[in-house]
């Protein structure tokens, strides 16, 4: 079933004679593929590969080699959608198979996940993919008054660890103290227990970022020469025994707190051990990495964009708290309207999954803005999701700014069905027949629980902002305490 995107743009099945081929080209065998690695990696990086092919091309749907390339990848030729247009083709579950390629042209090995192809891996035309993907909204679900909660006594005490930092040293390391939090808030939001609290200690996070690095390491660079990184990250799969000890440690963990997570996944017809496989991953990777990347992400724009906006923020988000009785409440949070714009423009500007994949299911014509595309069945279809998000045909002068009041009032939140950030457009909804985030809600929550717990505490604050392995680097240089509490 499609989630969306057939009814406006992203391509039809009807032929015409207007159809085009794609423009691109893939270069020498093996060659072109290194060649546009180095590219990506090092000459160009990210933004700049995909925007000069477009340039060179004179089109957004254009053939590229993505990397990893050899030889990780079989195969690393794509058709790349890079408009607003042409992406949603990717959420279309009758034109689109999703088997095995979340990560994208290259799949890390089962012995990383228990020998299980977990729910990120599976096209929703596979019976497991409906028990993992059901089992994973129930849990949200039935956890839903334990969120808020969870999330203001953890991030409360980070908030504790960034003033006793910065009056020391007049700076707060964000992403590590966020590392540690984000992982214990996850697992006492959907279990009830945090991993900090068992045998875990506090050496969860490290153990679940040795074992993402395991599985992104073909995608990322660590900043050192080619002649490092090309034999050690790009070229071989790092060998899972390494991280074996790691992961046995976190599968403990889960088995033992997440017992009734387990039950439901049993009750939907999965084993425990695959059940409980999949919370491991979608807690771990999906949740845990998400946060990871996005949290620093959102605290950068907000910090960058200034005090005005810290007013305007602290006043709408005191003011509801107020109303309701002093309570960080489900319902106060629906009326921080701001405070949702500024989330979901976060997400917009910076998606945190940048690249999206998908096998053409049957042959397919495909609309950019300017032009009709033929692709053949079996052709591997690729999103880069900043391309599409930072769309100015559709975004505006203002595409590339963070823009806070973006998605306020009636045309602002006609602007949200291009918000791509969870694999479908912010106006659908996760469903067992489709492959949207099913986190999709709870993302959007925290987003809005973080800027919460920061304007109860702080007037104001100022940051520093950098990038680091998988996203944003962030610091607090100073905070400024409220002045006023709700409703005062
Ligand atoms: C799928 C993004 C948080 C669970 C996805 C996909 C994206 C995404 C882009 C689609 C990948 C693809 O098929 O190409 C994010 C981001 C997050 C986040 C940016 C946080 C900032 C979460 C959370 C959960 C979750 C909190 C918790 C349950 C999953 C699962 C899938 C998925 C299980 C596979 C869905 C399916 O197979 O139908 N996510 N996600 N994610 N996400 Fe999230």
């Amino acid at each position: 079933m499609a989630s969306s995107g057939g009814g406006q743009g992203g391509g039809s099945t009807t032929t015409s004679a207007a159809a085009k081929a794609v423009p691109g080209s893939y270069g020498l065998p093996l060659v072109g593929a290194v060649r546009d690695r180095l590219d990506f990696y090092y000459f160009q990086g990210q933004d700049k590969y995909f925007e000069s092919r477009i340039q060179r091309y004179g089109s957004t749907v254009v053939r590229i080699n993505v990397p990893p390339g050899p030889f990780m990848a079989r195969d690393p030729r794509v058709v790349a959608v890079l408009d607003a247009k042409s992406f949603p083709v990717l959420f279309d579950m009758d034109k689109v198979e999703k088997k095995d390629l979340f990560t994208g042209t290259y799949m890390p090995s089962t012995a990383l996940t228990g020998g299980y192809r977990v729910c990120s891996y599976l096209d929703p035309s596979e019976p497991t993919h409906a028990k993992v993907k059901q089992m994973l909204l129930s849990l949200l679900l039935s956890r839903k008054d334990h969120v808020v909660p969870a999330f203001r006594s953890n991030f409360g005490a980070l908030l504790d660890a960034v003033d006793a930092d910065v009056a020391k040293t007049g700076k707060a390391d964000f992403n590590t103290l966020n590392d540690a939090t984000a992982f214990d808030f996850v697992g006492e939001a959907y279990f009830g227990v945090r991993p900090s609290a068992t045998d875990l200690g506090t050496g969860g996070p490290n153990k679940a970022a040795k074992w993402l690095l395991w599985q992104l390491h073909p995608l990322v660079t660590l900043g050192l020469t080619p002649f490092i990184e090309e034999p050690l990250l790009h070229t071989f799969h790092l060998p899972p025994f390494l991280v074996k000890g790691d992961y046995k440690s976190l599968f403990a963990y889960f088995s033992a707190a997440a017992k009734q997570a387990i039950d439901i996944g049993e009750g939907l017809g999965l084993s425990r051990d695959e059940a409980c496989h999949n919370l491991l991953f979608a807690s771990t990777f999906n949740s845990y990495g998400g946060l990871k990347v996005f949290f620093p992400s959102l605290l950068g724009s907000v910090g960058g964009a200034g005090q005005k906006l810290h007013e305007r923020l602290a006043a709408e988000i005191r003011g509801a708290v107020a109303e309701a009785g002093g309570e960080v409440t489900l319902a106060a949070l629906e009326k921080m309207e701001l405070a949702k714009s500024v989330v979901w423009e976060a997400l917009r500007l910076d998606p945190p999954v940048k690249f999206q994949y998908g096998h053409a299911k049957k042959d397919l014509e495909i609309a950019s803005h300017d032009a009709v595309f033929q692709v053949r069945k079996g052709e591997m279809l690729f999103g880069y999701q900043p391309c599409a998000t930072k769309d100015a045909r559709v975004f505006g002068a203002t595409a590339g700014d963070f823009v806070p009041d973006r998605f306020l009032g009636n045309e602002g939140s006609k602007l949200l069905q291009y918000v791509y950030w969870s694999n479908g457009r912010e106006t659908d909804s996760p469903s067992v027949h489709n492959k949207q985030c099913p986190g999709k809600n709870f993302v959007v929550l925290v987003g809005r629980l973080l800027l919460v717990e920061l304007f109860l505490r702080y007037d104001t604050f100022t940051t520093e902002v950098g990038t680091e392995l998988l996203g944003t680097s962030v610091n607090f240089t100073s905070v400024t305490k409220a002045t006023s509490g709700p409703g005062s």
